[in-house]
């Protein structure tokens, strides 16, 4: 069933390994096997669907847009459908947000996002060191991998991954502000002041950490108080995934530059972001390039994406269905186990197994991959349960795929 996959295809491809089966239709929270199965997705393509597969609005258009045979791509020339985008995102995100950002349009994937920012912050500060936090994801390519934590990712690096200083997150056993404070103030910490400082405000892949607004709070002053940039990584956690359209909005702070892809494009085709105050945009011409930064399918889904975002509050939602997954996860799934715990914000959760048998979390994808539904285990020894569906989900669908979790969870624990 899987030959050519596996005649032909790399070994380093993954989810497959999860989800064995040939995947051919999707609709909003559902995808199909090419023999029609239905499977619940608890994934969201690692947060790039958030407004659902195939959106009707943000579809009908690309569709006009590819029936009127306008431009597709056109490197980084100015478009219509640029204009659009940019207008788009400024009028309905940043102005009411009272953000004041221009926005590089990266090559096609969050990584690219993340080395432009981290260029640009080193060639702003004239430093070349950037602090980023443990259980931190940043991307593959080597200044976003020097900066990405999990051992198996780096350990594919084949070469040092450097100008990097970690420190532990907000996970309420150190205090990792009184220790950033300590790193930069102490003249002999050994640790360089550094151009930025980046973060994710809920690690995603790190297991579901949710930074307390208050520490948010803090990074950003240490980062005003020390001239250091603070950026913050939306790329899986914006688009309204937590709850508001920015991740940072709930501890009402302002990055000085923010990276975006996955759902930025609306229909989940490829687009990259890096936000930046306007202070900091002093690359010169083509310093950072890349050809796939105009895809206009992109802009086209990615203006579609913002007007649905905005016309259907996504952002009240979130916050209505979170708390349907909140409840029922200490109602029905934290009794089954007293070790069991969960954590998470907007509609993206993580049931850890850590205290338990952390390998349970990959048992219960395979269970729940069997029972029709999508998930995927992040965190330390991949031992947390990640619930990320589409913004978009139908109540009685998120229903029935709680109710598998919970099925699976109680299977696994016997
Ligand atoms: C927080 C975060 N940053 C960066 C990336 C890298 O994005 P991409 O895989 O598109 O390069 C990811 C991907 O999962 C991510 O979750």
């Amino acid at each position: 069933m899987f030959d050519i996959f596996e005649k032909k295809e790399s070994s380093v491809r993954s989810y497959c390994r999860k989800y064995p089966v040939v995947f051919d239709m999707a609709k909003n929270a559902e995808m199909f096997s090419e023999s029609g199965k239905r499977y619940i997705d608890f994934l969201a393509v690692a947060g790039s669907m958030n407004y659902g597969h195939n959106n009707p609005e943000i579809k009908k258009a690309i569709l006009n847009f590819l029936n009127e045979d306008h431009i597709i791509n056109a490197l980084d020339m100015y478009t219509k459908t640029k204009e659009e985008f940019l207008k788009t995102f400024d009028e309905l995100i940043l102005q009411p947000r009272k953000l004041d950002y221009k926005v590089m349009c990266c090559g096609p994937t969050g990584t690219n996002a993340v080395e432009a920012a981290l260029k640009l912050a080193r060639k702003n500060k004239k430093r070349s060191g950037v602090i980023a936090f443990a259980g931190a994801f940043h991307g593959m390519s080597l200044g976003s991998l020097a900066l990405t934590t999990d051992r198996v990712s780096r350990e594919g690096a084949g070469v040092s991954l450097d100008n990097v200083t970690f420190v532990p997150y907000d996970c309420g056993k150190l205090d990792s502000i009184a220790y950033l404070k300590e790193q930069l103030e102490d003249d002999h910490s050994g640790v360089d002041k550094p151009a930025a400082i980046i973060l994710e405000t809920i690690q995603a892949e790190g297991g579901i950490n949710v930074a307390s607004v208050e520490w948010l709070r803090q990074i950003r002053k240490i980062c005003t108080d020390n001239d250091i940039i603070m950026i913050v990584d939306d790329i899986q956690v914006g688009n309204g995934r937590s709850g508001t359209f920015f991740s940072f909005e709930r501890a009402n702070i302002v990055p000085d530059m923010v990276v975006m892809s996955k759902s930025i494009s609306g229909f989940g085709v490829p687009m990259a972001l890096l936000l930046m105050k306007p202070e900091l945009d002093i690359f010169r011409p083509a310093e950072h390039n890349g050809t796939f930064r105009g895809n206009q399918l992109s802009f086209v889904g990615g203006t579609a994406g913002i007007r649905y975002f905005v016309k259907h509050s996504l952002d009240k939602e979130v916050i209505r269905k979170a708390s349907l997954i909140d409840q029922y996860i200490k109602k029905n799934i934290l009794p089954l186990d007293t070790r069991l715990s969960c954590r998470g914000i907007g509609l993206i959760w993580g049931i850890d197994f850590g205290a338990i048998n952390p390998k349970f979390a990959l048992d219960c994808v395979h269970e729940a991959f069997d029972n029709g539904l999508i998930l995927e285990v992040a965190g330390r020894k991949d031992g947390v349960l990640k619930i990320m569906p589409p913004l978009t989900i139908e109540d009685d669908v998120l229903q029935e795929g709680l109710d598998i979790v919970k099925k699976i969870v109680a299977k696994v624990l016997v």
